[in-house]
């Protein structure tokens, strides 16, 4: 039995998928059961809990052989953060899985590190680390920023005026990468236990600024016009005015920030190499699928 907390999400779902398809049982939990319906089928099991309620994680835990964390907290409202979900909310889930005697796979970031200025890398790295404090049997899959999330918001912000929105000037190297992808490294690393004690590093094959990306989607809608763009003195205006008020809007900007100057590119080809039959799905094959 193979228990996904995050099963519900993005990633989850497609992970959820290809267990279900690999004949595995498996356990989904969620704050809210009507989020897993489109989950439901024979060999999935819904059960309601929350990462930060320490002890309702022990009977969702019972049983399982491995614990898979696809949780995080960065674009919650009050509660719920990287502190409390990514960083606590996953020593909680660590804690019972240690308890029940499983073994744990964490989705964590490229780039986690206690130095990192993007506070959800910072508390992706403690959850790491309390893992491997724990001792914990684990694998880390580090993944870079999701291609659907980045489209589905360009998206949404093009829906009014056809025009998306870009946070920042745009012209950072950025590395994308498919759910698709990531989700089958997250199999590998749930289904093969010789990758137990490793941090697996995924990133996609395309290393691209916003604006690129945004044009790319444009041009996948048949929408003639150029991006919009906030200026980044905006955006910290905004960290230190609606942020104080709306916290994820704070970290939101602030990310936009750190995505507009830190260089977030990456090499992929070595988990390539590691795992030659994981699938590598370009922003074309994306943009193919969404018919955006
Ligand atoms: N998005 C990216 O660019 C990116 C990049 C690298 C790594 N990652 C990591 O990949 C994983 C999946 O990301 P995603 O974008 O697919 O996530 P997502 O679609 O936003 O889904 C988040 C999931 O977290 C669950 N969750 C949130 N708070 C919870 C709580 N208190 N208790 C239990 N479950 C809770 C939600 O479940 P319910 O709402 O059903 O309760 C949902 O299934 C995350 O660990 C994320 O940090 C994401």
């Amino acid at each position: 039995m193979i228990l996904v907390a995050g099963g519900t999400g993005r990633l989850g779902t497609v992970v959820v998928g290809r267990l279900v398809r690999r004949g595995l049982e498996v356990r989904v939990l969620t704050r809210d059961p009507e989020r897993a319906t489109h989950l439901a089928c024979d060999q999935v099991q819904v059960v309601t809990g929350d990462v930060r309620d320490r002890d309702g994680l022990g009977p969702a835990t019972a049983g399982v052989d491995v614990v898979v964390s696809a949780v995080q907290g960065f674009v919650g409202p009050r509660g719920i953060s990287p502190a409390t979900i990514d960083r606590d909310g996953n020593a909680n889930l660590i804690d019972a899985t240690r308890a029940a005697g499983a073994d744990f796979v964490l989705m964590s970031t490229v780039g986690a590190s206690p130095e990192s200025p993007m506070e959800l890398f910072r508390m992706k790295y403690a959850a790491e680390q309390h893992a491997a404090a724990r001792g914990l049997s684990t694998t880390v899959v580090r993944a870079t920023a999701f291609l659907e999330l980045s489209i589905e918001l360009l998206e949404k912000t093009a829906a009014r005026s056809g025009r998306p929105l870009v946070f920042g000037r745009g012209d950072n190297g950025i590395n994308f990468v498919s759910v698709i992808d990531v989700a089958a490294l997250v199999e590998r690393a749930i289904t093969d236990p010789t990758t137990r004690g490793q941090i697996l590093e995924i990133g996609g094959p395309d290393n691209l600024t916003f604006s690129e990306l945004a044009r790319a989607v444009q041009l996948a809608a048949g929408r003639p016009s150029s991006p919009r763009h906030v200026p980044p003195g905006v955006l910290r205006l905004m960290a230190a005015t609606i942020g104080r008020v709306k916290p994820e809007l704070g970290r939101q900007a602030r990310a936009a920030l750190v995505m507009d100057r830190v260089d977030l590119t990456f090499d992929t080809a070595p988990i390539h190499r590691s795992y030659p039959d994981l699938p590598i799905t370009s922003l074309a094959d994306v943009l193919g699928h969404s018919k955006v």
